[in-house]
């Protein structure tokens, strides 16, 4: 299918009679702030509060969306959430928001989780990587848009899958569907320092990165357990902090099933995208961060050692957008049953 840009005419046409009423907590972080001027200018929303941290926190406007959005950010308060909002957004660390979303549920508010409190199925897997959340209620899906697009138009609380694992998961999960993995995986992400979110420590300090290159999380990163969960399959992943602002690159290292061929792979991944309008293959040209940076496209390309059995795919997407903000305006979208794109592009 070819996918084409709706312009302007079109979009205000497509617009909905009735605006959805939407509301973001944590809106004073990087992927806060991203929510807040998307669904400023979101054509189906009205956004009807955007909250901070606790009731230490005062109110304040967000310089940076200064034109944008010139509302001010209120203290977190969760039954003013519920009485103002259908649909909550909460870019919040994991154990506000796995309290924050348990307690939106319950008062029938629709939820858009940009944490990983939601998105371990299994017990003793939660337990280890994201312990703040006892028990997943009813009505979670994992929303990977581009995976599990029917399941997100009818959840309750869409968890949004964590920026590495988007990029893997994008690039992986077309192969392993159409049974051509055979053998290890090994994921080699590099991320910028504003994946780390707001709160600078020692790692993340500028004069620490800045002319560096790091590995951490070997063997210990939470994303492990996502992408392994997701591809019901054991992954080498190890991730590593560049001096960039923005951005996530992965070098994607499998083995084949022997014979497999670049006409099987092309064909895996063409028609796992073919109606797909963020994910941009580019083949043989291998895509860079600067390509989808400021944008909700995760790029993905590859090049296959024929005969060998070995193929390497790069990946690439924007950490506060495909990696956060903008997939979690895809899904509010995909709930809203409006055109998946609407602001975003
Ligand atoms: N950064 C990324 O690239 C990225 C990508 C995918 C997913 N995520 C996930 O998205 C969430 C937000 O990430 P971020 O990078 O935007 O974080 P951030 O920059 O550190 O912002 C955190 C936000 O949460 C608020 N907050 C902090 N503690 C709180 C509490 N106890 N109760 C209520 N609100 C609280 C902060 O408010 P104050 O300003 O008042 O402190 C701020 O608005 C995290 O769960 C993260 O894992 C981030």
């Amino acid at each position: 299918m070819a996918i084409t840009v709706p312009q302007a005419a079109e979009r205000a046409a497509a617009a909905p009679a009735r605006l959805a009423r939407v509301a973001v907590a944590g809106a004073t972080g990087y992927a806060g702030q991203e929510l807040v001027r998307l669904l400023a200018r979101h054509s189906a929303v009205t956004l009807t509060d955007a909250m901070s941290s606790g009731a230490a926190s005062a109110p304040r406007p967000l310089p940076a969306l200064k034109r944008i959005w010139d509302g001010a950010v209120a203290p977190l308060d969760v039954e003013r959430l519920a009485a103002n909002a259908e649909i909550v957004f909460l870019a919040l660390p994991e154990a506000a928001s796995a309290e924050v979303g348990a307690a939106l549920l319950e008062r029938g508010v629709r939820v858009i989780d940009l944490s990983g409190a939601f998105r371990i199925r299994s017990d003793a897997d939660r337990r280890r990587w994201y312990p703040a959340t006892a028990a997943l209620p009813d009505g979670v899906v994992y929303a990977l848009p581009e995976r599990h697009a029917a399941a997100i138009r009818g959840a309750r609380l869409a968890s949004c899958p964590g920026c590495y694992p988007t990029a893997a998961l994008l690039a992986l999960e077309p192969l392993a569907a159409a049974g051509l993995l055979d053998g290890p995986i090994v994921i080699d992400a590099k991320s910028g320092i504003s994946g780390a979110g707001k709160t600078p420590s020692q790692r993340t300090h500028f004069s620490e990165n800045h002319g560096s290159v790091a590995a951490y999380g070997v063997f210990s990163h939470r994303h492990t357990g996502e992408i392994e969960q997701e591809l019901r399959t054991r992954v080498t992943f190890v991730p590593h902090l560049v001096p960039l602002d923005r951005g996530i690159l992965e070098t994607i290292y499998v083995s084949l099933r022997r014979g497999t061929t670049e006409v099987q792979v092309s064909a895996a991944m063409q028609e796992a995208y073919a109606s797909a309008p963020f994910v941009r293959l580019t083949g043989a040209e291998l895509p860079e961060i600067k390509h989808v940076a400021h944008t909700n496209f995760c790029d993905i390309g590859w090049r296959i050692d024929e005969g060998g059995g070995r193929l390497v795919q790069v990946a690439v997407l924007d950490n506060l957008l495909k990696g956060a903000a903008g997939q979690a305006v895809q899904n509010l979208n995909l709930m809203l049953g409006v055109d998946e794109r609407t602001g975003l592009i």
